[in-house]
């Protein structure tokens, strides 16, 4: 495989700089990602961008329940308990992370998720209320587009439930209608260099796991 694919380049950063994205730039990035195909091309998606003021806003509300433990839900269903094969990646992702940056660093981890990875913007992205299975595919791919096409134009992304977890916070910032549930946030910015919070590159399971191939 080769290296200068950027699907086995992408990984999730988590610490960027105060550096502005441009506008057109982020409208740009939308674009891209609404290349994604979907079912009778039916493009359930739809994307808000938070920056500026506005983020700010956003991120010092956020800073606040969490500190206070403020309980959190999302609007979308999230995983209630994992099943055998997603749930031994899961505790491998730990124990990955931890042996990677420390535990520091996941102190690190846990306070840059508090403040929203200081991110200079952050995409969510909603679904019309009670979608099929395959509305939740269409988006998926958008939001995976999205990370691409960042990556792509020399930014860095991570899609995170963190950032969805008080979906208030969100709806007092933007017109976002009653049909559509909040399902995503990408934070997304300049990396910052060198900080293992913006190098951390996960594993990922053995191929043959996952794959049949019958001949
Ligand atoms: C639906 C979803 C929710 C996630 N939630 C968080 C989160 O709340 N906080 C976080 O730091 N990372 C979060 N992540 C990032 C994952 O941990 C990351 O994608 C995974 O470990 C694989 O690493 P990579 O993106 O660097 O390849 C989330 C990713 C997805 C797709």
């Amino acid at each position: 495989m080769e290296r200068s694919n950027i699907l086995l380049q992408r990984h999730s950063v988590r610490d960027f700089t105060d550096k502005e994205i441009n506008i057109d730039l982020l409208k740009q990035i939308i674009f891209e990602a609404q290349r994604a195909p979907s079912y009778e091309n039916s493009q359930p998606w739809k994307a808000y961008i938070a920056t500026g003021k506005t983020l700010e806003s956003i991120r010092k509300v956020h800073a606040e329940k969490v500190a206070n433990r403020q309980k959190s839900w999302t609007e979308v269903t999230p995983p209630l308990g994992w099943k055998e094969h997603p749930k031994n990646n899961v505790a491998n992702y730990m124990k990955e992370t931890e042996n990677l940056i420390g535990e520091n660093g996941i102190q690190d981890l846990v306070a840059q998720n508090a403040v929203l990875f200081n991110a200079p913007a952050i995409i969510y992205i909603t679904m019309p209320k009670d979608s099929s299975h395959y509305s939740a595919y269409d988006i998926g791919a958008f939001g995976y587009g999205i990370l691409l096409s960042a990556y792509h134009h020399g930014l860095g992304t991570v899609p995170a439930y963190e950032i969805i977890r008080y979906p208030e916070e969100i709806r007092d910032h933007f017109d976002i209608s009653d049909e559509e549930s909040i399902l995503m946030g990408i934070a997304i910015g300049y990396p910052t260099e060198g900080k293992p919070l913006s190098t951390l590159v996960m594993s990922r399971e053995n191929l043959d796991n996952i794959l049949q191939i019958k001949e």
